[in-house]
């Protein structure tokens, strides 16, 4: 009712307006005496009765325009009215229609984009020019923590070569590309690439943040620096040692056959040691090379661990050690090379007679178990043996363990170099072990003595034994 009151309202001004041209006419009329003022009245009244009629229903269609809230599919009192605002409606909703359509487009798009971003394997973040995070992708939150929307670039890494890339390109610079580490207690090495994006980005962004994990590469190369240091340090030593000895018999010793003697067996001893150091490195490299290929044969726990027990008997039998091996299931297989194999145990019970104690027992058993986890996350690909080297020696301290299987890595330097080791003995264990997909734990109690397990998936089927050298 008010709707309409209002209607009449508007279509009465709008006639009211509209009549004003022929109230001026009538007005001359009557002035010239062309017309009598009553005639003159009720001819102005008419006009504006009919105007007053063929207003109505534009300021009806009008009114049904302006209040509309949405545009309808189709709305079958657009067709009452007046054409030409029905074209106009019908256009006005069709542009509409298709702003609508835009901007459903756009938006699918805006979601795929943060989707895609979303997914990225590369940390990324974007921020707004005062460094305010407004999007981090999973990576990200991986690398740096999470719940990173809303909080400052400084409160979240704290690395100044990264925040002063972030004022250079506030301050009007399109990228940086920059190196920093972050983490005190487990360091890691990230590059970062800030790229200035402008206010249109999706999400709001005006500055993208690209980072690159270099850790572990950051790490070879360290490691492999290390490594060459140490090498050519433990190949000097007895290289220098050699270098004397020949100097010595050929100056001074060289007419004492005594000494001269001495002086050869220390030289055999130290050339000994380069050839074993040289071998060493050379089996470590030869698995380093083949690490990624499973081996494709199949042995027999007995034999390869028989022949390693009675490879070191004479060793064993030097420090009166006893060496006991417990072997429950005579036909266990497991898919592995026997060579390796036998260096893998011939290394660990070497260790268990050099480092336990004299006159003491090294006992090697294996037992089958039906799925094996380690601590350390490996995971049997289905029934598997579990190999144990336990020694009773002084034991290894916990800070050593974790480090043990590093190259060149010794808990007493000088005792193992006395005893002719090389400290690459366990390195090159743990490479042989993860070609065997298999898993090396190390259990220790100072004091008590030490055990080291080899775990190895279980062959399938009855194995054939390895063939006898
Ligand atoms: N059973 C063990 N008991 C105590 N310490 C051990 C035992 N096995 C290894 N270690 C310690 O771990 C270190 C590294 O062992 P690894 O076998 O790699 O080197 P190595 O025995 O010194 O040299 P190589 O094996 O080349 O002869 C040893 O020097 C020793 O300090
Ligand atoms: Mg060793």
């Amino acid at each position: 009712m008010t709707n309409l009151r209002a209607r009449l309202a508007t279509a009465i001004e709008v006639t009211v307006f509209l009549a004003i041209p022929s109230a001026a006419a009538m007005v001359i009329f009557v002035a010239i005496g062309a017309m009598a003022p009553l005639a003159a009245v009720l001819a102005w009244l008419g006009v504006f009765a009919a105007t007053l009629v063929l207003i109505l229903p534009v300021v009806a269609a009008l009114t049904m325009l302006s209040n509309r809230q949405s545009v309808p599919e189709d709305q079958p009192s657009m067709r009452l009215v007046p054409s030409v605002i029905g074209r106009v409606a019908a256009a006005f909703d069709q542009m509409t229609r298709e702003l609508r359509q835009r901007e459903d487009q756009l938006d699918a798009a805006r979601r795929a984009t943060r989707t895609i971003l979303e997914s990225l394997p590369v940390p990324l973040v974007l921020m707004s020019s005062d460094q305010t995070i407004s999007f981090a992708n999973q990576a990200a939150e991986t690398i740096l923590g999470e719940t990173l929307v809303g909080k400052k670039l400084p409160a979240v890494l704290r690395a100044p070569a990264l925040l002063r890339a972030a004022e250079i390109v506030i301050s009007g610079a399109e990228s940086q590309e920059v190196t920093f580490d972050i983490g005190v207690e487990t360091p890691r090495r990230l590059e970062g690439y800030m790229q200035a994006l402008g206010d249109t980005h999706p999400t709001q962004g005006t500055i993208a943040l690209l980072l690159h994990d270099v850790t572990e590469l950051w790490r070879t190369e360290r490691l492999r620096a290390d490594f060459v240091a140490n090498a050519s340090h433990e190949i000097r030593t007895p290289l220098a040692t050699l270098v004397g000895a020949v100097e010595t018999v050929l100056g001074p010793a060289r007419d004492d056959p005594e000494a001269r003697q001495r002086f050869l067996l220390m030289m055999q001893e130290h050339a000994e040691r380069i050839e074993r150091l040289v071998d060493d490195l050379l089996s470590l490299s030869r698995i380093e090379r083949i690490e990624h290929e499973t081996p494709g044969s199949t042995v027999t726990l007995r034999s390869v661990l028989e022949q390693a027990c009675s490879a070191l008997e004479w060793k064993a039998r030097a420090r009166s050690v006893r060496i006991t091996l417990k072997l429950p299931d005579e036909s266990a297989g497991v898919h592995g090379d026997a060579d390796e194999l036998g260096q893998v145990f011939q290394n660990l019970i070497d260790n268990a007679i050099k480092y336990g104690d004299p006159d003491s027992e090294v006992v090697v058993s294996a037992r089958t178990i039906e799925s094996g986890v380690t601590a350390d996350g490996w995971k049997s690909q289905g029934p598997a043996h579990a190999i144990t080297v336990a020694d009773h020696g002084p034991g290894i301290a916990p800070e050593h363990l974790p480090r043990l299987t590093e190259r060149f890595y010794r808990v007493d330097k000088a005792r193992s170099r006395q005893l002719g080791g090389t400290g690459l003995g366990l390195a090159i264990v743990k490479h042989i072990v993860s070609r065997h997909r298999g898993a090396l734990t190390i259990e220790s109690e100072p004091g008590r003595g030490s055990e080291f397990t080899v775990y190895l998936n279980a062959a399938a089927k009855k194995a054939e034994p390895a063939p006898v050298k």
